[in-house]
């Protein structure tokens, strides 16, 4: 090829975009091979509502620093994630599959343990979360990827004494159903039905059963009495 004799320095290498280039288009034809994409996700989405969606019904399962999520019963999404960041690959292909995770997920696992609900959001909202976890997942707060062996420590419910505040970081409204949290869980009862004594919120939060995880390590002992006096005093009101 010829060469112009007063070319500018061309801005970028070829060799350093073309791999990561090269990654996403193999991916997202291995996406597109299995047939099951819910339309194309395409990074049209609200990252800020995004993050309220994310808080709300996918924190109680997943630890996203961003989000200050500490949820452990799902793979915790920084980790999930950041060896695609390393790679190099786009932001719209891990935005596509956490969109078809959400459509697609194995609710009840053969290991027995808790699954993820499918269509925990759909639509526009679906969108918004997908968009927001790509933009955000495997990274620290100045944008690169976090160091897996010194991961950035998400806020969690820090030191929130009231029982509300609890009940909506702590990850409960991610499965359960509460009018007056204004959460619509429903991986475990409905506790505007089920209206708990605070003894049995107690016992629950603290030593788990079946699909619940316990919050021993997760909750103040003070924390555990709050969300109990919270969920107690306001089930079915
Ligand atoms: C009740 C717990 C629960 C909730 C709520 C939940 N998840 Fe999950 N999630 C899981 C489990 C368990 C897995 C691993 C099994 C699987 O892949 O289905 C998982 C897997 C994932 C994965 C794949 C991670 C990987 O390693 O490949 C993504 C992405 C994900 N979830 C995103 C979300 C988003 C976004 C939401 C909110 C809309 C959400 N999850 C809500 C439990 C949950
Ligand atoms: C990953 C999903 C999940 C999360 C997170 C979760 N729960 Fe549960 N919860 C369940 C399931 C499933 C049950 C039913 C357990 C059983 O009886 O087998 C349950 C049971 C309960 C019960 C007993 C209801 C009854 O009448 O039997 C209470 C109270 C409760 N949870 C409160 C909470 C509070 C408060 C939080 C947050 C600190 C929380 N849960 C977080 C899934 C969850």
């Amino acid at each position: 090829m010829e060469r112009l004799p007063s070319s500018p320095r061309p801005r970028w290498r070829p060799a350093q975009v073309a791999a990561p280039v090269l990654l996403a288009i193999v991916a997202a034809l291995g996406l597109a091979a299995c047939g099951d994409t819910v339309g194309y996700s395409s990074g049209s989405g609200d990252k800020i509502h995004g993050k309220e969606l994310f808080k709300q019904g996918c924190g109680s399962c997943h630890t996203l620093y961003d989000a200050g999520t500490t949820g452990q019963i799902g793979p915790n999404l920084d980790y999930a994630f950041v060896q695609s960041r390393i790679d190099g690959l786009g932001q719209s292909v891990i935005q596509q599959v956490v969109r078809d995770q959400m459509a697609y997920a194995v609710t009840k696992p053969s290991t027995g343990s808790p699954g993820m609900p499918r269509d925990i959001f759909t639509g526009q909202d679906a969108e918004d979360v997908a968009t927001y976890v790509a933009s955000v997942a495997g990274l620290d707060a100045s944008g690169q990827p976090i160091d897996p062996a010194n991961p950035p420590k998400p806020a969690g419910p820090g030191g929130a004494k009231d029982g509300k505040t609890v009940f909506a970081t702590a990850g409960c409204t991610g499965c359960h159903t509460l009018a007056a949290a204004g959460s619509h869980g429903n991986v475990g009862p409905n506790l505007d039905d089920a209206k708990p004594s605070k003894d049995l919120v107690i016992d629950r939060v603290t030593n788990g059963k079946g699909g619940m995880p316990s919050f021993k390590g997760q909750l103040s002992e003070a924390q555990i009495q709050a969300v109990a006096e919270y969920v107690s005093s306001s089930a079915g009101k």
